[in-house]
């Protein structure tokens, strides 16, 4: 892997040919649960990890062209006690390549002009915006200098470079190890949570963490269900979508569904076989420009027919789709970008996943389309198509009169024992077409059984 101070280097290079003021990227506070020592874990901000390679809490750098300076504060001689000897400021700076390590005060005087991110944690966007004089706000368009910025970071942070890569490479490594210990544990295991420490203490054992909440659920036709007390029943599937994610920050983000006693029933096995279709062909279509957008509506597309073709719903698939009877059961985006984070910058709303000029539908079956642009070589999507049974939607009455005659409410109620399916991979667009980082989890329905056994 190239040496961190050479990647930073590098990263640093390519911001200053895009931005000519001065960037400031705060880290984050460290919040504190009920006395300061007692805290939550602390993830430092993407934006400064990408430049700063270190998860330094209470930091910030000041990038001007190409060249880094840190302001921290050195650890209080009192905190030798409770957290062993830390590095210096100065022995920080060396390790990320900064020319000059001052104290977290001095940054006052280093202000003028330059451009921020908000950080996520509202101690640190308060104090950002005081410092700086405008309302910084996570979540909210930037504007001026600050959109400049993100606009460039985005460039940067879309095509990963091959430290990013070697990170996250390992990041799928580990999760793809979380799953197969998640199928073994199954058989013995008598509820999620048994299944979710299983996988997250493989995640654990690497001295990584997860990159998001983990879902291990029978009820996976809640979409981000994180509740893990329901016990495992012989008839019900599993929904794990759990990732890893690096020292640094990087991230993995991956599902599979598998059934409980080994065997998928006929009906199970069916859908599954529809959302599988749907993956597969998504990611057999991924290369270089070629539309994220097109991928969704092709995976609506292949779950419509699969889903004509068990009598599920009734008429043409392109019709189907363009009246969004495929989002009754898969209402989500087909996926999004990975990299630093789980869904990757969107602590900048759709700036990062959407192409200028393209905001989101407020169609059904495409307002939670969270990636819209072209791919282009270097950049990591996930690929999770899915069919679930949400009684919001399918119980909802407006929605049974819209769709009384597309859907076979009565075939679909042999296959109440299916809530949720959902197959998620890592694909990395290439110059050639793709590679899926997490190829090396099966995914078919004879695989599974015979993992998960
Ligand atoms: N892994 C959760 C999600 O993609 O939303
Ligand atoms: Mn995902």
């Amino acid at each position: 892997m190239p040496n961190l101070s050479h990647t930073l280097q590098q990263r640093r290079q390519k911001l200053a040919k895009l931005i000519d003021v001065p960037a400031i990227l705060w880290s984050g506070s460290i919040n504190s649960r009920n006395f300061p020592a007692n805290h939550f874990p602390f993830r430092a901000s993407s934006h400064f990890l990408y430049f700063a390679g270190l998860p330094l809490p209470n930091a910030a750098i000041r990038i001007e062209a190409g060249k880094l300076q840190l302001f921290m504060d050195d650890p209080h001689p009192s905190s030798a006690l409770w957290h062993g000897e830390m590095p210096t400021r100065h022995q920080i700076a060396q390790q990320i390549g900064a020319d000059i390590a001052k104290p977290l005060a001095e940054l006052e005087s280093h202000l003028e002009g330059a451009a921020t991110i908000p950080a996520q944690d509202a101690a640190t966007w308060t104090q950002q915006s005081q410092l700086l004089n405008r309302w910084l706000l996570p979540q909210q368009p930037p504007q001026g200098i600050d959109l400049e910025l993100a606009k460039a970071i985005i460039s940067l942070r879309l095509i990963h470079d091959e430290s990013a890569l070697a990170e996250l490479r390992q990041a799928a490594a580990v999760t793809v190890a979380a799953h197969k210990a998640g199928m073994v544990a199954t058989p013995k295991a008598k509820l999620e949570a048994e299944v979710r420490a299983a996988m997250e203490g493989v995640i654990m054992s690497d001295n990584m963490t997860t990159s998001y909440n983990s879902i291990v659920t029978v009820h996976g036709e809640v979409l981000h269900n994180e509740q893990y007390h329901h016990p495992l029943q012989p008839g019900d599937l599993l929904l794990a979508d759990v990732g890893a994610e690096t020292e640094m920050g990087w991230a993995a983000d991956v599902t599979r569904t598998w059934p409980v006693s080994g065997k998928f029933s006929s009906t199970q096995r069916d859908i599954y076989d529809v959302v599988l279709a749907a993956h597969d062909a998504c990611i057999a279509k991924i290369c270089p420009g070629v539309e994220y957008g097109d991928i969704h509506l092709l995976a609506a597309m292949v779950i419509a027919e699969g889903l004509v073709n068990l009598g599920i719903l009734q008429g043409n698939s392109q019709d189907l789709v363009e009246m969004d009877a495929h989002a009754l059961f898969f209402p989500h985006g087909i996926g999004h970008l990975l990299g630093l984070d789980v869904h990757d910058m969107e602590d900048l709303g759709d700036l990062a996943g959407y192409e200028e000029g393209r905001i989101r539908s407020d169609r059904f079956g495409l307002g939670y389309l969270r990636l819209n642009r072209p791919l282009h070589p270097g950049m990591l999507v996930t690929i999770e198509p899915g069919f679930y049974q949400v009684p919001a939607i399918l119980n909802n009455r407006e929605v049974r009169e819209k769709y009384e005659n597309i859907v076979n409410w009565q075939r679909l109620s042999q296959f109440a024992d299916v809530r949720g399916i959902r197959i998620e991979d890592d694909v990395l667009v290439t110059e050639v077409g793709s590679e899926v980082l997490t190829a090396a989890l099966p995914s078919t329905a004879s695989e599974i059984e015979d993992l998960s056994n």
